[in-house]
């Protein structure tokens, strides 16, 4: 069962002993998702001055009036972070969101599938933000590819599969299940193929050209989001 931690009433001074607490709390590999009234920006900041190295921090429900944020303490403690690792966790988390998804689906339980994909949609836009705006200038910078580089390649397919996260989650939201293989086919031929160019080449060289401290900048600027 997912922990949950829900501070909206709460007194505000209160809120943040608690969210430390629970996660102090946690053993590694599990998570909690904080549900608050608004966006939690300076508990963000605060994890990541207090605990860089120990938490990964995914949000869920990004408003308007109720904001929910997954905070998983991470296997390993370890400040010195890498593209790699951060990013790659991003994707195997996505798709389990997305393989629940499938699974609602085939239960017809389309409550749950729309919550499902809407959290997925919002992590995968996210990352990909994240990759577009602040991974692929410095990468492009550092190697001096821009067009016919692979984050050329990258972007292209980002588009598409923006597109396709559009069209699923409009025939989620109209219970239309005639529409749901052929996109989500489609989404997870494009994905596999985009996740894996990224995990064994883009971002292990990204690391490469990148300082430890550019990395856990990186890491940070994608955290906040
Ligand atoms: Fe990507
Ligand atoms: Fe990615």
């Amino acid at each position: 069962m997912e922990k949950i931690l829900d501070v909206r009433e709460m007194v505000p001074k209160d809120r943040h002993s608690k969210i430390f607490g629970t996660f102090k709390e946690l053993k590694p590999g599990e998570s909690f998702v904080l549900i608050n009234d608004h966006e939690p920006k300076p508990l963000l900041y605060q994890f990541q001055a207090e605990h860089h190295g120990e938490f990964n921090w995914w949000p869920l429900e990004t408003g308007p009036q109720v904001w929910r944020v997954a905070i998983a303490k991470r296997e390993v403690n370890d400040s010195k972070r890498t593209v790699t690792e951060y990013l790659q966790t991003d994707h195997k988390r996505l798709d389990n969101i997305f393989n629940k998804f499938l699974e609602d689906v085939k239960d017809k339980n389309w409550d749950k599938a729309s919550k499902d994909f809407r959290e997925f949609r919002i992590g995968l836009k996210r990352h990909i933000r994240a990759e577009e705006d602040i991974l692929f200038p410095v990468f492009e910078q550092k190697t001096g590819m821009h067009e016919g580089g692979p984050t050329a390649v990258m972007r292209m397919e980002h588009k598409e599969i923006q597109e396709l996260l559009d069209k699923i989650l409009s025939a989620t939201d109209s219970k239309d299940s005639a529409q749901i293989p052929n996109t989500t086919n489609a989404l997870v031929n494009i994905l596999t193929d985009h996740n894996m160019k990224e995990e064994h080449i883009l971002y292990p060289e990204s690391d490469e050209f990148l300082s430890e401290a550019e990395r856990s900048e990186v890491v940070k600027k994608a955290q906040a989001f």
